[in-house]
């Protein structure tokens, strides 16, 4: 007999770090509903997911960049029943900022951004009324080292700035939910092995095999994992990887540090 947990929805079901955290909530007794464009590899996860797990799996195929789609996932998501929300789905649309196709670089920010902020304002409502309720954003390392030279070059400063409006947009909702049961995370892999790198974002990635990122990366399991054990401690931001928590710590008190120093500077 399992314990119940509730639905978790889950963006970008349908390969990579999305798929995994899936298997992992249904593996842990949450229903699931699946979203992404790539309909019959979210069929292909659901059946699996229903033969090994006792749980519920409801499959909405969309593309989070389509206000239609968007506004079907949004009105599902603010049904009530969602109690864990995992905003996965992300492109890169990788390339010279001003060569960059207009069209692509809407994509990523409304892929990125927009999806991830309307889904949230959804599913909270419910998650307050209820007094629990798990929000886990997933950004990028790159929100911090998207500057960072030397390889490869920083040319994904879309990207990287929709990651760090993710990481500013979780950790501030996270601080405003301090006081609530609520767990808010903002997930922040470095390079990890899925088929993220395959595509820019435009296309639906061909293909059926789970690592085939050329340079390996991290495995999607222990992403997840990191992102669990964060959850278990209460850590808002979690970055896969790192041991030694300091260096999140160091970025909250370099922030401290210039809030306070343009203060008494008349800034
Ligand atoms: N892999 C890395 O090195 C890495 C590092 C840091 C952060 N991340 C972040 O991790 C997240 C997951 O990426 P991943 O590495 O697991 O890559 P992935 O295997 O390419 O997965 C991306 C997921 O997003 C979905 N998606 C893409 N465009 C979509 C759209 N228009 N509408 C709905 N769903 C869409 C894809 O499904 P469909 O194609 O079926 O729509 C797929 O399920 C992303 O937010 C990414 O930015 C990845």
């Amino acid at each position: 007999m399992r314990t119940r947990q509730g639905t978790a929805l889950v963006t970008g079901a349908s390969s990579g770090i999305g798929a995994a955290y899936a298997r992992r909530l249904a593996g842990r007794g949450w229903d699931t509903l699946l979203v992404a464009r790539r309909a019959q590899r979210l069929e292909d996860l659901a059946e699996r997911l229903r033969e090994v797990t006792d749980t519920t799996v409801e499959t909405l195929v969309s593309d989070l960049s389509d206000p239609d789609d968007l506004a079907r996932v949004v009105r599902r998501a603010a049904d009530g029943d969602v109690g864990f929300l995992l905003n996965n789905a992300g492109i890169n649309g990788y390339g010279p900022f001003a060569e960059l196709e207009p069209q692509l670089m809407t994509k990523v920010v409304d892929i990125n951004v927009r999806a991830v902020t309307a889904l949230t304002r959804a599913a909270l409502p419910a998650m307050l009324q209820q007094g629990r309720g798990t929000v886990v954003n997933v950004a990028s390392q790159l929100a911090f080292a998207g500057a960072l030279p030397p390889h490869p070059l920083p040319e994904r400063a879309v990207y990287a700035g929709t990651k760090g409006y993710v990481v500013t947009f979780t950790r501030t909702l996270a601080a405003e939910l301090a006081g609530t049961p609520l767990r808010v995370q903002v997930l922040c892999p470095g390079l990890t092995a899925t088929e993220f790198h395959r595509s820019r974002g435009e296309e639906p990635v061909p293909g059926r095999d789970e690592s085939v990122h050329e340079d390996g990366g991290m495995p999607v399991g222990q992403v997840v994992d990191a992102s669990e054990a964060a959850l278990e401690n209460g850590e808002v931001v979690c970055v896969p990887g790192l041991r030694d928590p300091a260096p999140i710590d160091g970025l909250a008190e370099a922030e401290l540090a210039i809030r306070t120093a343009a203060r008494r500077s008349g800034g």
